[in-house]
């Protein structure tokens, strides 16, 4: 009898060790599930079969958008927007099971994130743009290519405008609108969007920047990592160079390859800038450089709110144990 305890114990000991002992054991194959509290800006995409599985190939994640699922729910996320809106509210009446995770989901700046105040001491998790999120969900981001392409092919020649811009929520008092103002004294600027009438459809969009050496991604708000699709899509998918405007050169440096993208703050005056655009115009090997990216990197967007919330899953194990935000509006305007 002895002997027989002691063969199953060694038999099971290295089983153990193997898959870590003892919460491993039984999360190794369990399924992580997410619940949606409310949909972004109310509008809502089929969660249907396995989706993170079949979308996105992440394994073990249950997303979900039933309120009745609370109690099973390993992280509970909030949209920001509606929270502070008050059109959504916190659900302080359930009592929060052991364990579970509440992840405050935002992808807008701190200036236009409300008041947080109110959400001392809530949140385990952030989700959001910031590198130094928890969950970090960018608009956009390079992934390495698998074959390296051949450059001429990539590089969009076919140029009628040297600097475009696509604006539709011009504001006298951003900074982008004052370094506007000044740049097209010194060169032109072709001007799209609500702004000046001239919408493009998503359609024309970015056939239409393609047509422009340079793109400028001004962001509507400086904010630490805040870099949108002005970015991601508009000036790297519509093939022209991005000038960039919004948070500091670093920020950009951290997620973007080297030659890729002009900063404003690199120039000690904008009439430098504008002298510097022209003269990468009339130079095509010297333009040429800021596509040299293409053999290497593509540009990933992220549009779906799925995708993100699937994240969660795949980084799950590797979540801080315990954490609560104690003053999360500190931390945003951080
Ligand atoms: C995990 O979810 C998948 C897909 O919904 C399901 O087929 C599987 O049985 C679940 N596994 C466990 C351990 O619950
Ligand atoms: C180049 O752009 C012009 C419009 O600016 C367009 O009419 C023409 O078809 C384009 N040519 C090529 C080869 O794409
Ligand atoms: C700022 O820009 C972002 C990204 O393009 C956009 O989603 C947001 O609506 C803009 N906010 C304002 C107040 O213009
Ligand atoms: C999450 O935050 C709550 C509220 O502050 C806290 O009681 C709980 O221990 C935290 N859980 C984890 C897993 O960090």
């Amino acid at each position: 009898m002895k002997k027989r305890c002691l063969l199953s114990f060694l038999f099971i000991l290295p089983l153990c060790l193997l898959n870590g002992w003892p919460s491993g054991f039984q999360a190794i194959n369990r399924n992580v599930t997410i619940l949606l509290w409310h949909w972004p800006f109310g509008r809502s995409f089929s969660l249907k079969d396995d989706v993170c599985w079949d979308l996105y190939s992440i394994p073990h994640c249950r997303l979900v958008d039933q309120r009745s699922l609370y109690p099973t729910a390993d992280v509970v996320v909030f949209h920001n927007r509606e929270l502070v809106k008050g059109s959504q509210k916190l659900p302080f009446d359930l009592p929060r099971p052991q364990g579970q995770r509440w992840a405050w989901m935002s992808l807008e700046a701190p200036i236009h994130s409300g008041n947080l105040q109110q959400f001392a001491n809530i949140f385990n998790l952030t989700m959001t743009y910031r590198r130094d999120a928890d969950i970090t969900i960018p608009y956009g981001k390079f992934l390495p290519k698998e074959a390296e392409g051949s450059l001429v092919d990539d590089i969009p020649l076919n140029k009628s405008s040297l600097v475009c811009w696509v604006v539709s929520n011009y504001k006298r008092r951003h900074k982008r609108t004052k370094v506007y103002n000044e740049l097209k004294t010194i060169v032109p600027v072709k001007v799209y969007g609500r702004w000046t009438k001239t919408r493009l459809s998503s359609r024309d969009l970015l056939p239409t920047i393609s047509r422009c050496y340079f793109y400028l991604a001004f962001e509507n708000a400086s904010a630490k990592d805040y870099i949108t699709e002005k970015l991601w899509r508009n000036a790297y998918q519509g093939g022209a160079v991005p000038v960039v405007l919004g948070p500091p050169l670093n920020d950009y440096k951290g997620v973007s390859p080297p030659n890729s993208f002009i900063h404003v703050d690199e120039f000690a005056s904008l009439k430098d800038l504008g002298k510097y655009l022209q003269q990468l115009m009339e130079d095509k090997k010297l333009y040429s450089e800021y596509f040299k990216w293409k053999q290497k990197w593509r540009v990933k967007l992220y549009t779906d709110w799925r995708e993100r919330l699937c994240k969660i899953c795949s980084q799950y194990r590797s979540l801080p144990p315990q954490k609560v935000y104690s003053d999360l509006e500190a931390w945003v305007n951080n």
